[in-house]
């Protein structure tokens, strides 16, 4: 379907054409005096320059022409030279109605289907997700998803970190403790143990404690640092070990990404792209593209229009150990063998950026990707206390994500067992429901580079422009149409009628908004653009609702029209939450 505002420019353009003028000139905006009219055109100001016109008078000639036409019931001219327009109630209604019985509600998905593959996530194996982790998360999911309702084939892949200093840090502080254990034992060439030497519990005490260790004991350090080279470069002990600690640590980094209803088509990790490293760093040699400076493999990456510091890309350090730059772009080779996709997304921790440029550049240096292949990094704002510096529980500490989760779903449940009475598993699986809905409303309302202020107490409102709001209206919505479905139980699209009030007209003008706000959050990556157009939408439904006896209401044309009219409502909302990443429940 083609959105509203095309529909309507087509009378514009063909009125300026009309009277003599560039058709361009009849191109249409909403309005900024919503007041005024509901949409405006300023060609005629342009159109006056060329023609050497007064803009009112060009107005006032374009508006003659438009006169006839159906599709406005008022067109008029302000000073200097705006065409000030309102779309009629029966053109308004026909476009709604028709929006209510397409799929996807009208939006027109691009011709061709993109691969895109999303990158997010990130958890790193054996390391609890904390507080930063939580952005990635939101943020990557909810790309992914409206990149897929644009009609894309999207892979998201975790890309887990399971290959870095952690995993020598904990191979080292299980050596200190267990001495004896036969990973441990070069000698040993029989089966290791199929049992972990420790539980998830144990995992989550290692490594926070070996980190700290090697902050403090210089030779431990290096012993981790050798101990990740080992791994790295294939030790048969080593190896059995990072299996045990995958085997006991995914099992929770999953259950992690559950609770934040974020789900990966792709578990890949770090570790996945050794086989690619060998012939890649060979190339790269071989071809020039990679020198040794002090030992260490590097690609310069430096530009001359660059206006900052850009150290070169490390690939091999001294002793041939592989860092974090080596395995992305080894992870690229690979994605662009098994996928060839057309836009590969990061998304991380802004930190990250610059991590991601010299990898971007030295991929295209290396002729990793293909010319067409976009490779975009996406850095998200930190989550800051109303200190405005990154969240900390009050014992000063870094929070743990499933903590953060916990808390904000208590709160919930203690609001609605105020003002509710559902019964006790329903209140805690709603609590839960609209425990994410806060969360993740608050993340992506924000734009996702700039910071915010983790202020539970707002975030968890049933008022304002809130995730729980949100949900409020859906509730609110199906619970009419579950209440007319008790006498109407027959399932069919109601015809939706023209507006008969202000506030109907700006519901439906707002439901006619849907595509445009879809389209532009795709184009612009841009969540915050569907929360904002939610809020707008779930405001203006509130209005009608508070105004209109849906009901109640005697005549049953006008009834099953306010029924059409809250069907869509409810599709597009639920539709917009789900590219959100959260679902609302039945009753709250
Ligand atoms: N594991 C990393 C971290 O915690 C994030 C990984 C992001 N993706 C990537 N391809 N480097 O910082």
């Amino acid at each position: 379907m083609n959105s509203i505002t095309t529909l309507l420019e087509q009378a514009v353009k063909q009125a300026f054409a009309a009277c003599g003028y560039n058709e361009t000139y009849g191109t249409l905006t909403l309005s900024k005096r919503p007041d005024l009219c509901d949409y405006q055109c300023n060609g005629a100001m342009a159109a006056a320059k060329e023609a050497h016109k007064a803009p009112m008078v060009i107005a006032g000639e374009v508006i003659e022409k438009l006169s006839g036409a159906d599709c406005f019931s008022e067109v008029g001219a302000a000073a200097p030279g705006f065409i000030n327009l309102k779309i009629s109630e029966t053109a308004l209604a026909s476009y709604v109605d028709e929006m209510n019985r397409s799929e996807k509600q009208g939006l027109t998905i691009p011709e061709t289907a993109l691969t895109i593959l999303v990158d997010y996530g990130g958890a790193n194996v054996a390391k609890p997700l904390h507080v930063g982790h939580l952005r990635p998360a939101i943020i990557g999911e909810c790309y992914k998803r409206i990149a897929k309702y644009m009609g894309h084939h999207v892979i998201g892949d975790v890309h887990l970190g399971d290959w870095g200093l952690q995993m020598g840090l904990i191979i080292m502080e299980l050596k200190r403790r267990q001495p004896s254990l036969p990973y441990f034992d070069p000698a040993y060439t029989g089966d290791y143990p199929s049992e972990a030497p420790f539980t998830l519990a144990d995992l989550e005490e290692i490594y926070p404690t070996a980190s700290a260790r090697s902050k403090e004991d210089e030779a431990f350090k290096a012993d981790a640092l050798q101990a990740t080279h080992d791994l790295q470069m294939g030790n048969r002990g080593y190896q059995a070990l990072w299996e045990h600690i995958m085997r006991v640590s995914l099992p929770d980094v999953k259950r992690n990404y559950d609770r934040l209803n974020v789900s990966f088509e792709l578990w890949n990790k770090e570790s996945d792209a050794k086989p690619y490293i060998r012939d890649m760093v060979a190339d790269m040699t071989r071809r020039g593209i990679a020198h040794y400076d002090n030992q260490t493999l590097v690609v310069d990456v430096k530009e001359d229009t660059d206006t900052k510091e850009f150290p070169p890309c490390i690939i091999l350090k001294s002793d041939g150990s592989y860092l974090y730059a080596t395995t992305d772009l080894a992870t690229l080779v690979q994605r662009m063998q098994d996928f060839h996709p057309d836009r590969i997304m990061y998304v991380t921790d802004k930190r990250q950026e610059m991590h991601f440029d010299q990898v971007f550049r030295t991929a295209r240096k290396a002729s990793i990707v293909n010319a067409d292949t976009s490779l975009e990094f996406y850095g998200c704002g930190t989550i800051n206390g109303k200190d405005g510096k990154p969240y900390k529980t009050r014992s000063g500490q870094t929070p743990r994500l499933e903590a953060l989760i916990d808390e904000i779903n208590a709160q919930m449940l203690k609001k609605i067992n105020e003002n509710d009475n559902l019964d006790t598993a329903e209140a805690s699986k709603t609590a839960g429901l609209i425990g994410l809905s806060a969360i993740k409303y608050a993340d992506l309302s924000n734009q996702s580079a700039k910071d915010y202020v983790f202020d539970s107490d707002r975030f968890t409102s049933f008022e304002g422009n809130t995730g729980p709001y949100i949900l409020y209206t859906i509730v609110r919505i199906k619970s009419i149409l579950r209440k007319y479905a008790g006498d109407h139980p027959e399932e069919t699209t109601h015809p939706i009628l023209p507006a008969e009030g202000a506030a109907q007209k700006e519901l439906m003008l707002a439901l006619s908004r849907f595509a445009p706000a879809v389209t532009q959050a795709y184009n612009e990556t841009a969540p915050h653009k569907i929360c904002t157009y939610i809020y707008e939408l779930s405001n203006a439904f509130n209005k009608f609702y508070h105004e209109t006896k849906i009901l109640s209401e005697p005549d049953p044309d006008t009834q099953s029209s306010y029924i059409g009219l809250l069907q869509l409502t409810r599709k597009i909302l639920e539709d917009c939450i789900d590219m959100l990443g959260f679902a609302a429940p039945e009753r709250m």
